[in-house]
């Protein structure tokens, strides 16, 4: 057993009340004592991606266990296709069987579909019990784990079922990263770079000059880049917990062309953060041509996002398609798209008066 504070994260605050956002190595064998430090009883059913299972999946439980806890443990196939009401079903019954209570924990074991589904299986289990994450994705560390947002698909689009619901911990294991596939390792980074171009510049230098040791998850470095990526999740999310600000929509810089990529090449064909790194490479295209940038941060952001093994281009994609698609992002209001631009590294804002024939010139260097 540890002291986690040289560990902690971020503390975030929301309506829901507070929690904290821990990132170590080898931290997970310190979730039991964590629970108990904030207070949690009743039992812990522990949900996790099958691809935890058997070994950090049983750590988990052992963890647990070691806490005081009776734990019971379901491990599923989750993945976006079955991130539905169907699969919650399946998570229902389980709960049911065992009669999970109002006062029992759902902890949450695996990459954002897991978190999300799970999440939203506890938002609504007895209407709402005590749901801790433990993302075992880098996207889930640095994006999904922290907010409240849970949710699942339905056939007529993603995540259009779903509720805030804040968890009570999030506890983050580098240590978990090391089995995850490489092109969903650089999708993972995408997130935590962006963190640094729209609002920490040091975060930035530390992702541009250490490069290879981040990709390699070599020493501390890594894990520190990680904690403050996280922390800026997590100060954002404490500053405007339902995006009804202008803080939140800060974090989808990339996001407007990145999402027009995913749905026009079709899902699935690029990874969520190779798109959102292609949307940056178009955004800061549109920012160079308002004057915003100079050419030099653009190339530093091609070449940031290159070093983490990441897509700068869509080539082959039909320009009008996209520029349709990024028009119906659910992001645009009243037609007009809310456009997250760089004025410099470490600073964004938000613009809406962008020309079109702006954005088609940007967008079309990306497609070249
Ligand atoms: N709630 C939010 O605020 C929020 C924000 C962004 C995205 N999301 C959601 O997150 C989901 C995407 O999350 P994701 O990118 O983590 O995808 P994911 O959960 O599908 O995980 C990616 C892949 O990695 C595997 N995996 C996870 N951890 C692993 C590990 N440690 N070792 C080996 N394999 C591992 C998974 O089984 C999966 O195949 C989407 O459904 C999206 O809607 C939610
Ligand atoms: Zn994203």
């Amino acid at each position: 057993m540890t002291d986690q504070d040289q560990n902690l994260a971020a503390v975030v605050n929301t309506t829901q009340g507070s929690y904290r956002v821990i990132v170590g190595r080898g931290v997970v064998d310190d979730l039991g004592h964590e629970l108990k430090k904030i207070g949690l009883q009743g039992r812990a059913f522990l949900i996790a991606d099958y691809v935890m299972f058997p070994n950090p999946v049983r750590r988990a439980q052992e963890a647990l266990e070691r806490g005081g806890y009776e734990t019971h443990v379901l491990s599923l196939e989750i993945s976006e296709s079955n991130k539905n009401l169907e699969t919650v079903q399946i998570v229902y019954e389980w709960l049911a069987d065992l009669r999970a209570e109002r006062r029992d924990i759902v902890v949450a074991m695996g990459g954002g579909v897991t978190g999300d589904l799970v999440g939203f299986a506890a938002a609504t289990w007895l209407r709402g019990v005590a749901v801790v994450h433990v993302p075992t994705s880098l996207a889930a560390m640095v994006d999904s784990s922290i907010g409240g947002k849970t949710g699942v698909n339905i056939p007529k689009g993603k995540n259009l079922l779903g509720a805030f619901h804040q968890p009570r911990l999030v506890l983050q294991d580098v240590g978990h990263i090391e089995t995850l596939p490489p092109r969903e390792m650089a999708a993972g980074w995408a997130e935590a770079v962006k963190h640094g171009f729209i609002l920490d510049s040091q975060l930035l230098d530390m992702f541009e000059r250490l490069a290879p040791q981040m990709v390699a998850l070599e020493g501390d470095e890594p894990v520190d880049a990680i904690r403050r990526s996280v922390a800026i999740k997590g100060e954002i999310v404490s500053a405007d917990e339902f995006e009804t600000g202008d803080d939140r929509v800060l974090l989808n810089y990339g996001h407007t062309i990145g999402h027009a990529i995913e749905n026009v090449s079709g899902y699935g064909t690029y990874l969520h953060g190779e798109a959102v790194a292609i949307g940056m490479m178009a955004a800061a295209g549109i920012a160079e041509r308002l004057g915003m940038i100079d050419s030099e941060l653009v190339d530093r952001q091609r070449s940031v996002l290159k070093a983490y093994g990441l897509p700068v281009k869509a080539p082959g994609l039909d320009i009008d398609a996209l520029i349709d698609a990024s028009k119906s992002d659910k992001k645009s209001r009243g037609g007009t798209i809310r456009w997250v631009l760089l004025e410099g590294p470490g600073m964004a804002t938000t613009r809406r008066d962008v020309p079109e024939d702006i954005v088609r010139e940007a967008v079309q260097v990306v497609l070249d």
